[in-house]
């Protein structure tokens, strides 16, 4: 069992910042001082320099597929068009060479991101504990017990999950609960569990705040942010290389 500890474990920030400045603004009014962010810094939004620049102040920040996808451009071949483009925008914007001092300095901070990060009996990965980076555990994959097994065998007791943008807890007895069933809170047991926090800056759950879990002790709660993001949207549809899409799909969460 973790000790009492807490702490503010986000993910999937996606260069929107009016949803992590709005995080960062909860979070710090909860007093928390310890902030794991399991990847996913960039791609689809249009701020990926000052949300990287937010991530360097994080005490853990862990390498996720976009990420990945922005310092390798070989890495996107599995992504569709509109999550290429943005990639390959963002690449531009790390590039530029007006900001050449700072995006030396980015480039390295990605280049430095860990696949994995172990406290204890605790694991955070950006995907899965069987493919840190690029492997989803969707809410429907306790269907597939071979899958679920499999990646419970890697957890020694619980692991923190972002990249489907789907939060809720998963159980070893191949249950999924998203937040609402278990009224934003749930309590960890010394049976193996493995929660995924949501997504601070693309929530596809249907709700549009911005989500991130607070960890004190063995106590998980599900927190939801409102955030601008009629901002987020104007500056999404200002750059012809990020699809509306992008934008659109802020307002309804999905
Ligand atoms: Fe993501």
């Amino acid at each position: 069992m973790s000790e009492r500890k807490l702490k503010a474990v986000i993910s999937d920030i996606h260069s929107n910042l009016e949803a992590i400045q709005a995080v960062l603004a909860d979070i710090e009014q909860r007093g928390i001082k310890e902030i794991i962010c399991l990847g996913d810094i960039i791609g689809y939004g249009a701020n990926p320099r000052e949300c990287i620049d937010l991530a360097k102040t994080f005490n853990v920040t862990i390498l996720g597929n976009h990420d990945e996808a922005a310092l390798w451009s070989d890495q996107t071949e599995s992504f569709n068009p509109v999550a290429k483009d943005a990639v390959d925008w963002t690449r531009q914007m790390l590039e530029d060479p007006n900001e050449s001092f700072s995006n030396t300095k980015r480039w390295d901070f990605l280049g430095e991101l860990q696949r994995t990060y172990r406290d204890n009996s605790d694991l955070y990965v950006h995907g899965s504990p069987r493919r840190p980076v690029r492997e989803y555990v969707f809410p429907e994959d306790i269907a597939n017990k071979g899958k679920m097994d499999d990646i419970f065998g890697r957890v020694e007791h619980v692991c923190y999950i972002g990249h489907s943008h789907m939060p809720g807890v998963f159980t070893e007895d191949m249950t999924f609960r998203p937040p609402q069933e278990v009224f934003n809170q749930y309590e960890i047991n010394s049976r193996k569990t493995i929660i995924n926090v949501g997504s601070v800056g693309q929530p596809r759950d249907g709700d549009n705040r911005a989500c991130y879990v607070v960890v004190d002790g063995n106590k998980v709660e599900f927190v939801r942010v409102a955030y601008d993001f009629d901002e987020t949207m104007k500056k999404i549809y200002a750059v012809r290389e990020l699809d509306n899409f992008l934008a659109d799909r802020l307002a309804e969460g999905r």
